[in-house]
């Protein structure tokens, strides 16, 4: 079967390999600890639970739930009410706020509604992988901005080359950021903003742990600064702040011509989301805010631990601020494969490389908090062991 070419340019799905990798060391027998996948293993709270089978009993939620194109009012005003409340933001249920089975999708449909084949996209290096994957399946070429710890894994957008900014249409940012777990702040929102609004760029600002900052970092939305909703469409989730990666529900926000434009496509694509998880959604946003709190005294907890035991094997660094991943340094120079591999090899603990996020994640691997404490503390044991 002939398999169309927009996808003979996509590299593996790093998540995919990394599965199958660890099912054949566990057929072998071996107790492998995998600190290589952000999903939280703490359950969705019971209450977001109860919602949802109330609502699932009732006939009305089995239709397509595709009355109100971009969403249910209902879930939409949720959005907006959460956003004035965590980030100071306004915005207008009607036509600034559209319901998306995650934040992952809102990237793909992003790509689908703003960009034409051969528009240059702008991502930063390293970056989440499946940005490069939706540009590439739109039709777009992806130009990575290298993010560097000395410039606090922000892009510098003067560095860019003139003919790659008159060709770009859009642009993806994502802070707190995966996998470097940076922050922004305001003022290079500012900057951001003034760079798309000069070249005609569009920004997917994809905000999925925007809940999820430590140590008074504040919480931010792109679009609390002045003029983002001209040029900017904000995605958000309630994967991580909820622990709901597998109900598929997050939220774009902003610009309303962009907005428009997702719609348009979901229309066309997905129908949109399932009206019971839609009404677990509102419930969430609206009563669950001391999960949040709770999950962040654990992650809290496990980054102490992770980077206790770093410090004593000798890797010390100034971890940034934000999502549950640690990006750690390798030791001695090594390069990231050769590290990951190691520490597989003597521990049976998966990390992962750096390099899976772009070649400017050499010299790094990703560590994930999203596992179970006493699992985190044996890898952890583990790698005192062999390493200290
Ligand atoms: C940067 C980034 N964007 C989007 C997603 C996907 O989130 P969702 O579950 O909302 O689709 C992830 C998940 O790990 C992510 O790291």
């Amino acid at each position: 079967m002939q398999i169309a070419q927009r996808l003979t340019r996509i590299p593996p799905y790093l998540f995919m390999e990394l599965r199958k990798k660890i099912a054949k060391a566990k057929a072998e027998g071996i107790d492998v600890i995998s600190l290589a996948i952000g999903d939280p293993v703490e359950p969705t709270p019971e209450s977001i639970i109860k919602e949802l089978c109330r609502t699932a009993y009732d006939p009305e939620n089995h239709r397509y739930p595709t009355d109100e194109e971009k969403g249910m009012f209902a879930f939409r005003e949720e959005v907006a009410r959460w956003y004035k409340e965590r980030y100071g933001v306004t915005l207008d249920p009607a036509n600034e706020v559209l319901g998306l089975i995650g934040s992952k999708e809102g990237c793909h449909h992003f790509i689908l509604a703003r960009v034409n084949p051969g528009d240059i996209v702008l991502m930063t290096d390293p970056g989440y992988p499946a940005y490069r994957a939706s540009i590439l399946m739109g039709g777009g070429e992806p130009y990575s901005m290298p993010i560097l710890p000395e410039t606090g894994y922000l892009p510098i957008f003067e560095d860019i080359p003139a003919d790659v900014v008159k060709k770009a249409t859009a642009m993806f940012l994502n802070y707190p950021n995966n996998p470097t777990g940076a922050c922004a702040n305001r003022d290079f929102f500012r900057r951001a903003v003034d760079f798309a609004k000069k070249n005609d760029i569009a920004i997917c600002y994809d905000n999925p742990y925007s809940e999820v900052v430590f140590d008074s970092q504040e919480r931010l939305s792109i679009l609390s600064v002045e003029g983002a909703k001209e040029v900017a469409v904000e995605l958000n989730s309630l994967s991580k702040p909820y622990n709901m990666t597998g109900w598929r529900i997050g939220m774009a926000s902003g610009n309303p011509e962009l907005i428009a434009g997702i719609s348009k496509v979901k229309e066309n694509t997905d129908s949109g989301i399932f009206n019971a998880v839609q009404f677990a959604g509102i419930h969430a946003l609206r009563s669950e805010t001391s999960n949040i709190e709770h999950m962040l005294r654990i992650y809290k907890a496990r980054r102490e631990l992770v980077l206790g035991t770093l410090k004593k094997i000798g890797i010390e660094f100034n971890p940034p601020k934000g999502t549950f991943y640690l990006w750690v340094p390798t030791p001695n120079g090594m390069s990231s494969i050769d590290f990951t591999n190691r520490l597989f090899e003597k521990t049976a603990v998966v990390v992962a490389a750096g390099t899976a996020y772009g070649k400017f994640g050499e010299g790094f691997i990703r560590i994930s908090l999203t596992v179970p404490d006493a699992r985190l503390k044996e890898a952890m044991a583990r790698i005192e062991r062999e390493f200290a």
